[in-house]
């Protein structure tokens, strides 16, 4: 089993150790409930450098009021068996005192690649995020951190939030790791019963589609509200969006400029969120 800190200062002397023998760190960030994508970007990070830190923080600033922080799932104990056989060295799981102890009042607000999409839907949600991996970058300082194209707009989010506070972390980006029938990973795939899964399956290929008639010359508002109207007639409850952007700066598509096409649709009480590339014409 890797090494399990559940402290700033522990994390901090473990650290200082490996940089003492010149070793290079790579983080990767997570809400814990590991599966395959999370175990995708540990081997991308051990590939990238010498000791692996994942974090393990169900972070709850990036949850508004009538969201799922408090089902969100929580399995310490199996995820520190897939951490160990991953290869990762580091667990850090801080508590929320630890990360938000009272009295706690800042909050980082990232603009740019953060307005719109998720933002229309989940205002607060990139404050939180962006606010957590400040925090968890000036605790560990890893040369480097893997995030996961799944959470498309995040990755870009962080990596502006990288740039403009001058935070030395190389950020890499990782590819969505899908089950055999295209669903992206999650760990919020847990919440669907069997129909709802039959129907969450769909949702890649729907997307696919609408892709390659973006790259085939199709227009931007028709192949978006096909769609979208297709994601309903699959069993989808409701489509919170379907969009083409430029890849990225997450600024309007151009069919010129490599985009990427992104979606959120509700399947009962679950959320999902996919994405995938639009190449340039
Ligand atoms: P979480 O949803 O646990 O995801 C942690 C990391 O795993 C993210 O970088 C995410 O993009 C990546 N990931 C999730 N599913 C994936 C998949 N199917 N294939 C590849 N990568 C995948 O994202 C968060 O946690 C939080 O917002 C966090 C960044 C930890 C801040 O609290």
């Amino acid at each position: 089993r890797p090494l399990v800190v559940d402290s700033v200062a522990a994390l901090r002397a473990q650290i200082r150790d490996w940089r003492r023998d010149g070793l290079s760190l790579a983080m990767v960030p997570t809400m814990g409930a590991l599966h395959d994508g999370h175990i995708s970007l540990i081997r991308i990070a051990l590939e990238k450098a010498d000791r692996c830190i994942v974090s393990i923080f169900v972070n709850p600033t990036q949850f508004a009021p009538s969201e799922d922080l408090d089902k969100y799932p929580r399995q310490l104990g199996r995820d520190l068996d897939r951490l160990a056989v991953a290869g990762a060295q580091l667990a850090f799981t801080p508590g929320v005192a630890q990360m938000y102890p009272a009295g706690f009042a800042t909050r980082i607000s990232v603009g740019g690649p953060a307005a719109g999409l998720e933002s229309d839907f989940r205002p607060t949600f990139f404050d939180g995020v962006a606010t957590v991996v400040a925090k968890l970058f000036l605790q560990a300082s890893p040369d480097c951190a893997v995030f996961g194209e799944k959470d498309y707009q995040q990755l870009c989010v962080v990596r502006q939030l990288c740039s403009d506070l001058d935070l030395p972390v190389d950020i890499i980006g990782a590819p969505t790791i899908r089950d055999a029938h295209g669903l992206a990973m999650s760990s919020r795939n847990a919440y669907l019963g069997d129909a709802e899964l039959a129907v969450a399956r769909q949702l890649n290929a729907i997307l696919r589609r609408a892709a390659a008639a973006l790259a085939a010359g199709a227009d931007e508002g028709s192949a978006t509200a096909e769609a979208s109207r297709a994601l309903v007639e699959a069993g989808f409850d409701k489509v919170d969006y379907v969009a083409a952007r430029e890849s990225l700066t997450l600024t309007p598509w151009r069919p010129d400029r490599d985009g990427r096409l992104l979606a959120a649709a509700w399947l009962g009480k679950t959320r999902l969120i996919d994405n995938l590339e639009v190449p340039s014409a």
